[in-house]
């Protein structure tokens, strides 16, 4: 779509159709709701690196004693979109609220990878709308990779007129337009992009810490593994240059923060897309590593794009921490094969042992689904095995939750819920016994924590985390939250650790 026609769009997506339509027909009255179909397309127009985001000065003023509040679900790449229209709000002259009561904007940024996720948001926004009656002014949008859904759009327009606007993943830039839109018409305003857009690089941020940060190095995905829905709400892999993210981290740093955390769907594939120029992970990781900043991590990698040279530079350590989220999904190789994640049981335990030849304390973690179409109890058992040969240190774990559009969406599935749910209690005590032994070994050990604030039960034990990633709790004086301190482990529990404060880590060399 181009901008003529998407601004056609606008000017009629106010309207609500005046007779009775079926659900489905919904989006010949709005130009831009979104379609899985057109989603799914992948073009080679070039993608534009833009730094034009300014605020019209029309809007100027749309904040003024006015408080916003987002709610985040989903992956990191939602918290740090949510950041981003944090950023933009705050330009407007909103204010921040973690109360919705006090609220006059309402934003829920949603996840659409289970049907749980989705589940929630819907119940969610039932709760608002008693809201309403006390707060005429308050606007409630929905934004995030559910509305990238026609199915979602279509039902927020029919069951929920407590939703002013609509808007998805590709448009987050658009906000200050969407919002007074959303001001001056009194039906749902939608404007969902269902390509990508362009790279735009001067958008402002507020980041909910000062301590670790997210740092996106490309947008979208590309893989398509038939059970999931992230390749159609966020659109084809983009990369974004190496320049301005290394200038990002840079500036991180001198602001003080201490870690970062560079995100990506699959950013294995990361440089691929960018022409004229063999750069990738690996390469970008080596110039990362120089600068002066003490941890840097990546999410999510895929195994299938994993290469050697990303291995050689991950094994120079320094601020490259030693903790590698991989997610496997399966240990069965005719699963993956069904799943189309381009590897299979042998050549992911090639590329684990490859990785452990070079990092031989790397922590190894991972995703996993289980209850897959039509995975039989063998299969199941080969993910188990494959759980203990890697002896994985953690894992996200989920039952498989059909996706509307996706391919295994059609697939018949002769598995009934009742045995996914087992399947995955099984897994679960395996992991937790996994977890367990890896919390062990540190017991009587010191090892290096970025300590994050007060401790989640307790508001007099500080907690953070070790470069692999594990949590500690230990009693400290209050002003090392933000710092690296060394943490002697006193007590290995499951899923964390407890020890005792030593000291203020003045160097950052600490392989822990
Ligand atoms: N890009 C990442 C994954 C992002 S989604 C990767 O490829 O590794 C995070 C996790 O959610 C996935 O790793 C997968 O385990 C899970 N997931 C994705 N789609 C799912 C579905 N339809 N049902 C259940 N779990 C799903
Ligand atoms: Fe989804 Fe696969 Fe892309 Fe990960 S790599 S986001 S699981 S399609
Ligand atoms: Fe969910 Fe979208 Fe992330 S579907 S997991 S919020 S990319």
């Amino acid at each position: 779509m181009n901008e003529e026609q998407r601004l056609q769009g606008q000017q009629i997506k106010g309207l609500k159709p005046l007779k009775p339509v079926k659900e489905k027909d919904y989006s010949q009255f709005f130009q831009s709701t979104p379609s899985l179909k057109d989603a799914k397309k992948r073009g080679k127009e070039d993608i534009q690196y833009r730094d034009d985001f300014k605020i019209d000065e029309r809007f100027a003023n749309m904040g003024a004693s006015r408080k916003f509040y987002i709610r985040t679900y989903g992956c990191q790449m939602n918290e740090h979109d949510t950041e981003v229209m944090a950023g933009i709000f705050e330009q407007l002259g909103y204010e921040a609220t973690d109360d919705v009561k006090e609220a006059n904007v309402i934003l829920l940024n949603t996840c659409a990878i289970r049907e749980n996720a989705e589940n929630r948001v819907f119940g969610e926004l039932g709760h608002f709308k008693p809201l309403k009656l006390h707060n005429p002014d308050l606007l409630i949008g929905v934004c995030g990779c559910m509305s990238q859904e026609e199915a979602v759009v279509n039902k927020i327009l029919k069951t929920y007129d407590q939703v002013d606007m609509v808007f998805g993943t590709h448009n987050i830039h658009r906000l200050p337009e969407i919002l007074n839109e959303a001001y001056l018409s009194k039906e749902t305003v939608i404007d969902v992009w269902s390509k990508e857009g362009d790279i735009i690089e001067n958008l402002p941020k507020v980041r909910k810490g000062q301590t670790k940060a997210w740092v996106n190095i490309m947008y979208g995905c590309d893989k398509f593994c038939t059970y999931c829905i992230v390749p159609y709400t966020r659109g084809k892999e983009r990369s974004r240059l190496p320049e301005d993210i290394i200038q990002e981290v840079r500036e991180l740093a001198a602001q003080g923060y201490k870690e970062i955390t560079l995100l990506g769907q699959n950013v294995n594939a990361y440089g691929k897309d960018i022409e004229n120029r063999q750069y990738g992970l690996g390469e970008l990781m080596d110039e990362l590593r120089k600068i002066d900043i003490p941890r840097i991590r990546f999410t999510t990698s895929h195994p299938r794009d994993f290469d050697d040279y990303l291995i050689e530079v991950l094994a120079k350590k320094g601020n490259l921490v030693e903790h590698i989220h991989l997610p496997v999904q399966s240990g069965s190789s005719q699963m993956l094969k069904i799943m189309a994640r381009k590897y299979n049981r042998e050549t992911y335990l090639e590329l684990v042992r490859k990785i452990r030849q070079a990092i031989p304390d790397v922590a190894l973690t991972t995703d996993i689904i289980v209850g897959f179409p039509n995975e039989t109890e063998e299969q199941f058992e080969e993910t188990l095995s494959l759980y203990r040969e890697v002896g994985f240190e953690m894992a996200f774990t989920y039952v498989y939750s059909p996706r509307e559009g996706t391919p295994a969406a059609k697939m018949m599935d002769n598995v009934p819920l009742e045995v996914k749910k087992e399947r995955l209690q099984r897994l679960n005590e395996v992991v937790g016994e996994y977890c367990g032994k890896a919390m062990k070994q540190f017991e009587g050990q010191v090892v290096e924590v970025l300590v994050e604030g007060e401790s989640k039960r307790n508001a007099n034990v500080l907690a953070g985390y070790t470069r692999k990633n594990k949590l500690v709790n230990f009693v400290a004086p209050r002003e090392v939250i933000g710092q690296l301190v060394h943490v002697r482990i006193t007590e290995a529990k499951t899923y964390s650790l407890t020890g005792e404060f030593i000291e203020v880590v003045t160097g950052h060399e600490v392989n822990n």
